[in-house]
């Protein structure tokens, strides 16, 4: 299955340095933050995302699957844990917003624990594919409404490794 680059390597470098400048500047002052990212795909996004913050951190890590094996999603999404983040300052960290589903149900799972505030920083935004609302108050690119892998994100659980994102044909 051959892969086409669309985001290489070091832009996915440059703009994760950005986003941690803008997330640093936006938590300045504030104690801790609680990162949670969302396996599989969001773990290497949240390592190089947290080593470009200036806030101290602790990093959590929660698993959502709504997809299995399809290229489409199954409708459903289940949460494996639920950190303790009541009166935490949270950022979730996920790797794609597709229909908006898994963020959306994340989102409103997280605020019944009562963290102090609650935000969410997506590497990648499909926004002509949402189907349930969900916004990133941080994302990296935008990208069209095609199926994407690497740098995380998986097709059938290859791909995860390569350090850019590309298309499958
Ligand atoms: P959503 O719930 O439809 O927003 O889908 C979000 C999740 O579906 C992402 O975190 C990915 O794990 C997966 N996903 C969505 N689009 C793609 C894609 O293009 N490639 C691989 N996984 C995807
Ligand atoms: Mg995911």
């Amino acid at each position: 299955m051959p892969v086409s680059e669309l985001i290489s390597a070091q832009r996915i470098q440059r703009r994760v340095g950005e986003l941690g400048s803008l997330i640093t500047a936006d938590y300045a002052g504030v104690g801790k933050l609680v990162v949670i990212g969302v396996l599989k795909g969001a773990f290497m996004f949240t390592a190089d995302l947290v080593r470009s913050l200036q806030v101290p951190c602790s990093i959590e890590f929660i698993r959502a699957t709504s997809y299995g094996n399809e290229m489409q999603s199954s409708g459903e999404v289940t949460i494996t844990h639920q950190p303790d983040i009541a009166g935490q300052e949270v950022l979730l960290v996920e790797d794609l917003i597709d229909t908006g589903l898994t963020v959306n149900t994340i989102v409103e799972e997280f605020w019944k624990l009562g963290p102090a505030s609650l935000k969410v920083c997506a590497l990648l935004d499909k926004p002509s594919a949402r189907k349930y609302p969900a916004e990133a108050d941080y994302f990296g690119f935008e990208i069209p409404d095609t199926f994407v892998v690497g740098y995380g994100i998986d097709h059938a659980e290859r791909f995860r490794e390569l350090p850019f994102i590309g298309t499958v044909d």
